[in-house]
């Protein structure tokens, strides 16, 4: 599908930049009109993919983090994250729900179910050592409909 209007962003994997990429996608969708509960959902599912980049793919160091966001027609938005950091050894087994390599208690292990249950669609994609993209989608509902 064609897209309306697209936005690719790189940052460091500074933890500053969590917060700017949320708020640069957030900007982004904002002419589809989103709800306030949309753009939170959106907000919050690139807020834990940014975040996943910054303290596990590029954890001993900082890397690049590269963002695209599209609209699509009928207010299909799809957002991809990816880095070139570590990668992931078993996608499914870190997909589910409470999975965590973090053993300092620090983290839930919740990231990935947020992203799943917040945005229509998610897929991951790494190789161990290369690197991993993760792919979400959203339909913004249009208000009017
Ligand atoms: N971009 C990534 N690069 C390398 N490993 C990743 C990446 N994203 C996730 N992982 C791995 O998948 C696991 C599960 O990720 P998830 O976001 O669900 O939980 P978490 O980050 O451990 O905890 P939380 O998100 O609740 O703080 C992580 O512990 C990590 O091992
Ligand atoms: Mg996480």
């Amino acid at each position: 599908m064609k897209a309306i209007n697209e936005m690719k962003l790189t940052v460091p994997s500074r933890s500053a930049n969590e917060g700017f990429a949320r708020a640069a996608v957030a900007a982004f969708i904002a002419p589809l009109d989103p709800t306030i509960g949309e753009l939170a959902d959106i907000k919050t599912a690139v807020s834990e993919a940014v975040t996943n980049c910054i303290v596990h793919a590029y954890r001993d160091g900082i890397g690049v983090i590269y963002i695209q966001a599209k609209i699509l027609e009928q207010g299909r938005v799809v957002i991809r994250v990816r880095d070139t950091g570590c990668g992931i050894e078993d996608v499914k087994k870190a997909m589910e729900p409470l999975f965590t390599t973090c053993e300092n208690g620090e983290r839930a292990g919740l990231g990935f179910a947020v992203m799943e249950s917040f945005m229509d669609k998610l897929r991951v994609s790494s190789r161990p050592g290369r690197g991993t993209t993760v792919t979400m989608e959203k339909t913004i509902l249009s208000k009017g409909a």
